[in-house]
């Protein structure tokens, strides 16, 4: 059994935080853009950490004073289906709301199965098809959750 436990990120972070993006996400990022997001708005980046490292996280910004937008999640592969997005995500809605946001955004890939079905599960709705979105071409969802 792992026990884990959310927290903020912090610049220690860094290495296993993008190691684990490079990991599950399908696009490549720069990594100075995970220091630079999480200190805009420290309480919008989350980890899931454990005695065996970083598990998941969640990078997170302020878009205007009234709207956040999940810019990445990731949970790695060998805890999934345990909870770990859902505990992410609730722990970014409330941080959101302790902002004064009202509506929460994200974009996700089409064929994405998995993050629709949580993101659903949230509360989230799709308002937008976005064409092309990603580099590889596939079209994007913009979901959004009123607060
Ligand atoms: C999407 C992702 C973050 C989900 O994380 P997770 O910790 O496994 O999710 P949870 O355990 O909280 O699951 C919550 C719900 O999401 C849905 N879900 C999660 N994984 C699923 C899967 N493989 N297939 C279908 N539905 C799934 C289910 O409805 C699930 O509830 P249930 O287990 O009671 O049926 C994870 O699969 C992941 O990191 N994927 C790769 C990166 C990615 O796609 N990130 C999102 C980019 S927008």
């Amino acid at each position: 059994m792992v026990l884990v436990y959310l927290r903020g990120f912090s610049e220690s972070d860094l290495g296993s935080v993008y190691e684990l993006a490079c990991k599950t996400l399908s696009e490549r990022y720069d990594p100075n853009m995970f220091t630079s997001i999480s200190s805009s708005w420290p309480e919008g980046s989350l980890v899931v950490d454990s005695s065996h490292g970083i598990k998941a996280f969640l990078l997170g910004s302020l878009s205007s004073s009234v709207q956040s937008r999940v810019l990445m999640l990731a949970v790695s592969e060998d805890i999934r289906r345990r909870g770990l997005g859902t505990m992410l995500m609730r722990r970014f809605l409330e941080e959101s709301y302790k902002k004064g946001t009202r509506v929460v955004s994200l974009e996700v890939r089409r064929n994405n199965r998995a993050a629709l079905n949580l993101y659903n599960k949230l509360g989230f709705r799709i308002v937008e098809v976005i064409p092309h979105y990603y580099n590889d071409g596939e079209d994007a969802y913009r979901m959004q959750r009123w607060l």
